[in-house]
C-alpha cells in the first residue's frame, strides 16, 4: 500500500450533555468527515491518496469543528460542509491552504 499524499483529521470527540466545553462532535464533525469521504469521492480522487481520519479531541474546542491537513500541518477552524469542496479543490488537489478560511488562525 503506497503512502498517502495528505491526511485529512477530522475532530470528532463529542462531550456529554452540559460539558463546560463544546466539542467539534456537538457542531456537526461527524458530517463533516462524511462529506470529506463523500467529496473526495466525487472528484475523483484516487482512494488511498487521500486518508481521512476522525480523531479526538485536537485542542481548540471553541474553533471547532477543527480540521488539519497532514503533512503540512495546517488547522482549519470552524469548518463547515460547505468549505469541504473548497479544501478539496484548492489544498489536496491544488496544494495550497486554503488562504480564505484562514488556516492556522488558531494558533495565532
Ligand atoms: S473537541 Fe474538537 S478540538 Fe476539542
Amino acid at each position: 500500500m503506497p503512502k498517502p499524499k495528505y491526511h485529512i483529521v477530522v475532530c470528532t470527540n463529542s462531550r456529554p450533555p452540559g460539558h463546560p466545553k463544546p466539542s467539534c462532535g456537538s457542531a456537526g464533525s461527524a458530517s463533516l468527515l462524511m462529506a470529506f469521504n463523500i467529496g473526495l469521492m466525487q472528484k475523483g480522487v484516487t482512494p488511498g491518496d487521500v486518508l481521512v481520519s476522525g480523531a479526538s479531541c485536537l485542542g481548540p474546542c471553541e474553533q471547532g469543528p477543527t480540521v488539519v491537513v497532514y503533512p503540512d500541518a495546517t488547522w482549519y477552524s470552524k469548518v463547515t460542509e460547505a468549505d469541504v469542496a473548497i479544501i478539496i479543490d484548492e489544498h489536496i488537489q491544488g496544494g495550497k491552504p486554503v488562504a480564505k478560511l484562514n488556516p492556522d488562525s488558531v494558533w495565532k
